[in-house]
């Protein structure tokens, strides 16, 4: 296995060369899912005990409730878990590159949320979704790809963007170019937050672009 250390620069650079400029991220996708698949066993036990609480700050402000909610890079499928309890009436999905990641998610997803919540391998670069199909995408500690994002997002929809140690969370995005990348695509409603030891983002997509 990679050591951790290696890893988590690893994931940093991932993520700032697949931000600033994506057509890079075909180099890097193939070692991060095998770095992610092989985590995928243990991730549960790696995962700091408050990582999910800026992920679920922010989703307490999202409003109206999405009937259709998306967790890109949802790993163990603890975010999607979250927007089912969050919203229960909502269909939500999870997707993650890493097949044993999802193995995980499957295994651990609680017997009353099983009908809502489905999860499906693709990349969040390219979505094998329709235009518009989700009023939330949300991210927690995963890599945003900003075009594809707001493709999938339906007008007026939420992006959210959570990162469980903030700026020392190997997979992070400050929240200038969260604002930058998203203000270019005429994203509106910028809110940040500060929850345990992490931060979030949250951002509308415009009624019409
Ligand atoms: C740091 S983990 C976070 C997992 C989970 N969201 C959490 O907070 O516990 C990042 C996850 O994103 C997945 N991932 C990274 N790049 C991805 C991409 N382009 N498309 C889909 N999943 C991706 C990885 O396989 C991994 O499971």
């Amino acid at each position: 296995m990679i050591p951790v250390s290696i890893g988590r620069r690893f994931a940093r650079l991932a993520t700032n060369a697949a931000v600033g400029r994506p057509r890079l991220w075909g180099l890097f996708r193939p070692l991060l899912r095998r770095q992610f698949d092989a985590l995928a066993p243990h991730w549960d036990s790696i995962r700091i005990e408050d990582s999910l609480v800026p992920y679920e700050t922010a989703l307490a402000a999202v409003d109206p409730a999405p009937s259709r909610a998306l967790d890109l890079g949802t790993g163990t499928g603890v975010g999607a878990f979250a927007l089912a309890r969050r919203f229960p009436q909502a269909e939500v999905v999870g997707v993650d590159l890493a097949e044993r990641m999802l193995e995980e998610a499957r295994r651990n997803t609680p017997e009353d949320l099983r009908a809502r919540i489905r999860f499906r391998r693709a990349d969040a670069s390219a979505l094998p979704f329709e235009d518009g199909s989700f009023e939330l995408v949300a991210h927690a500690n995963m890599i945003p790809f900003f075009d594809e994002l707001a493709r999938v997002l339906a007008p007026g929809g939420r992006a959210l963007f959570a990162f469980s140690s903030g700026a020392t969370t190997p997979i992070y995005v400050s929240p200038e170019r969260l604002r930058r990348e998203l203000a270019r695509r005429g994203f509106t409603d910028f809110a940040e937050f500060g929850a345990a030891r992490g931060t979030a983002f949250l951002a509308r997509k415009p009624d019409r672009i």
